[in-house]
């Protein structure tokens, strides 16, 4: 990546707990219950632990914008409007995604434990963030799960063999829980990067990596400021036409399957939410007759582990592990925030209604 703002103060680097803390302050200003700040915080501050800042604090600002458009509805909790035993559909009805699917998934969780399976469709979520979040969720309670999630009526990404934006960029997540050792966490957006990182290679004043995106005739281009800036261009999606047809699932399975909705241009968004539907299958591996399936996990890991490096890399990871690397790092040094993103969340803190002094006393104290 091409840094083209030499300028730029240093980014700071603030250690988790301090930011969580100011993350809370924002969402209780807000209006939000200290519960659902603090569950607002723990996704966000994880997120950015894990090195995916484009789902950690920089989304605050959207959320702010959101709430003004009278969008994102807080202290809102899932409400189950059908329970056909291992079957859950779960109305978000635009809360907090970090508190209706944490919600959601304590659910499946509990039914997934007494009947071997369930199958959780949440709809219409405000944005429920890092999926690897919920999959963790799971992982933790000992359970198997992948998800499958749609992002509503906000196409960013150009179908195969298409010139403009049509879908969301629509995550897969899979997780595989070991015992006594970190689960197998593989998540990732069906475009080739996340919208997130364009913002904020945008904010850094930074190129994107080739093959990412187009501009709004349909170009290849380097440039994040097409996804920021008229005339639009549009994310690609990763791998193909296998992606593209993966995000395809993501939003019938997420999107219509929850009997929430699919982007299409009836249901084109006009504001700053950012609407999740997911479908999530939780599975208990003890309820296979599979004794061995630890151990044969681990051997293929091992396996897979073992080849010869190719040139140009230092490592073979596992799924989750490069988070999992990441995440100890900053838990040491503390998490980097751009000075730009800093700006934005300060002026969204103001926007909520903590005062100047409030912000300031957030901004010395956590430098
Ligand atoms: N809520 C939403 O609307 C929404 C939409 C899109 C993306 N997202 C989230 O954005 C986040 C970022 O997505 P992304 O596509 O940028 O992720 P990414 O490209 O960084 O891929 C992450 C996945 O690939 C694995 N991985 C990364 N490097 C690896 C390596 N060298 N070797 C082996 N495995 C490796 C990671 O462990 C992880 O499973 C995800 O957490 C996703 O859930 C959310």
């Amino acid at each position: 990546m091409t840094d083209n703002q030499t300028a730029r103060p240093a980014t700071l680097r603030i250690p988790a707990d301090q930011l969580h803390a100011y993350v809370t302050a924002i969402w209780v200003q807000a209006g939000s219950t200290p519960r659902e700040a603090a569950l607002v915080a723990d996704h966000l501050v994880a997120a950015n632990l894990t090195g995916h800042d484009s789902h950690g604090v920089g989304m605050i600002p959207r959320y702010v914008a959101s709430l003004a458009d009278a969008q994102l509805q807080l202290n809102l909790h899932a409400d189950v409007v059908k329970d056909a035993g291992a079957v859950l559909t779960i109305e978000g009805g635009k809360g907090f995604g970090q508190v209706v699917a944490f919600e959601a998934m304590e659910r499946g969780i509990e039914r997934a434990r007494r009947l071997g399976i369930c199958a959780v469709g949440l709809r219409g979520a405000h944005h429920i963030g890092r999926i690897g979040h919920w999959a963790e969720q799971c992982a933790r309670a000992g359970l198997v799960s992948f998800h499958f999630v749609n992002v509503a009526g906000d196409p960013l990404v150009a179908p195969f063999g298409g010139a403009d934006r049509r879908i969301g960029t629509n995550p897969f997540c899979a997780a595989y829980p070991r015992p006594g050792k970190p689960p197998l966490v593989l998540d990732f957006a069906t475009s080739t990067i996340a919208y997130g990182k364009t913002r904020v290679a945008y904010n850094q004043g930074k190129h994107v990596p080739p093959g990412a995106l187009i501009d709004h005739a349909g170009f290849p281009t380097l440039e994040p400021k097409v996804m920021h800036e008229e005339p639009f261009g549009s994310l690609t999606p990763f791998g193909g036409h296998k992606g593209f047809g993966l995000a395809a699932m993501c939003e019938i399975f997420g999107g219509a399957l929850s009997g929430g909705f699919t982007t299409h241009t009836q249901t084109l968004g006009t504001t700053n939410a950012i609407i999740n539907c997911m479908l999530s299958v939780i599975i208990d591996p003890a309820a296979f007759d599979a004794p061995d399936a630890q151990a044969e996990a681990d051997a293929f890991i091992e396996w897979v582990k073992a080849s010869p490096l190719a040139a140009g890399t230092d490592r073979i990871y596992e799924p989750g592990e490069p988070e999992r690397v990441t995440r100890a790092q900053r838990e040491a040094e503390g998490i980097p925030v751009d000075p730009a993103t800093w700006t934005q969340i300060h002026e969204a803190a103001l926007a909520v209604g903590m005062s100047e002094e409030e912000t300031r006393r957030w901004s010395a104290h956590l430098r």
